[in-house]
């Protein structure tokens, strides 16, 4: 496995066999189960797997999110020597954003609502650093959790619109016994709190729950999901959505599928979790 910081090395690491396809699994590293089984899935799928490892500051809209979000390069680097990796980049982020850097982009409909809302500035941020990962490595396939939602959906229509020639994959997520979604920042959690963190994912099966019991009106979906989270210690919510899966605007009425999405603090750590209603998550994409 060769890990590599500068993006010369990226790029004469990826040129050394022309006729190899690569998969790229973009992280913020801290990795979990949920980022191992993007690397399997790209295993599978590629000759070659990339990882790159980035706490992408442009993403954070709050400094000390960046300041306190968890690392451990060292254990990341040896659990990809496991899963067979190729190739590590792990930038600082002089050299993603050197002086000077002025270029953006904005993925402008799709970055609007849930995520977007919450946090200013997250998705540019987000779509920026992907541009730019998979403008350097220049896999085949790149890989992406169903756990961010919306990252997959600003991803995929910035992929679509600017025409990069390359597959966006995204996986089921990952969840722990009691269905609390895997995530780097549950280690934020404190021990009293982590049970009740389970609680997203419990409202998102009521409300999938009700959806597959004839309840189509959004409303009352989203009702389902509060009540759940209303009755939990230390949860409070930020949003509770049902959402077209691709333009994520907000429903009346679930016609044929929806996004069922929510972000709540426990005890003051941010988690969000979605799950899709009414199809299966379609898988690939490009
Ligand atoms: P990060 O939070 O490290 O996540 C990296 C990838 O792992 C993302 O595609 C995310 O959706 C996926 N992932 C995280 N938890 C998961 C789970 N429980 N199940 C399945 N997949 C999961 O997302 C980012 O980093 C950044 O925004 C990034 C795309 C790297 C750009 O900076």
């Amino acid at each position: 496995m060769q890990v590599v910081a500068d993006i010369a090395a990226v790029r004469r690491a990826r040129e050394v066999d022309l006729s190899a396809t690569w998969g790229l699994v973009p992280t913020m590293g801290f990795l979990h189960e949920g980022h191992l089984n993007l690397v399997r899935q790209a295993r599978r799928d590629n000759s070659r797997v990339g990882v790159s490892i980035f706490v992408n500051p442009a993403q954070f809209h709050n400094p000390d999110d960046l300041a306190t979000y968890p690392r451990d390069p060292e254990r990341d680097l040896a659990l990809l020597k496991q899963e067979g990796v190729d190739l590590v980049w792990t930038p600082l982020p002089d050299q993603v954003y050197p002086a000077g850097y002025q270029t953006y982009i904005h993925v402008e409909e799709a970055s609007r609502p849930l995520e977007g809302a919450a946090r200013p500035g997250h998705f540019r941020g987000v779509a920026t650093v992907v541009a730019k990962l998979m403008n350097v490595f220049q896999p085949q396939r790149v890989y992406f959790g169903q756990k961010d939602a919306q990252q997959v959906a600003v991803v995929k229509r910035m992929v679509e619109d600017l025409n990069f020639p390359l597959a966006v994959v995204s996986c089921p997520t990952v969840r722990e016994a009691d269905g609390l979604a895997m995530s780097s920042r549950n280690v934020l959690l404190s021990p009293q709190a982590r049970p009740h963190a389970a609680c997203l994912f419990r409202a998102l099966q009521a409300g999938s729950d009700a959806f597959a019991q004839g309840e189509h009106q959004a409303k009352s979906l989203r009702d389902a999901m509060r009540t759940v989270i209303d009755a939990t210690p230390m949860a409070r919510i930020d949003y509770v959505s049902v959402a077209h899966p691709e333009t994520l605007a907000e429903l009346d009425v679930v016609a044929v599928a929806a996004l069922l999405s929510l972000a709540v603090f426990v005890d003051e750590v941010r988690l969000i979790d979605n799950i899709i209603v009414g199809e299966t998550a379609c898988a690939e994409t490009g």
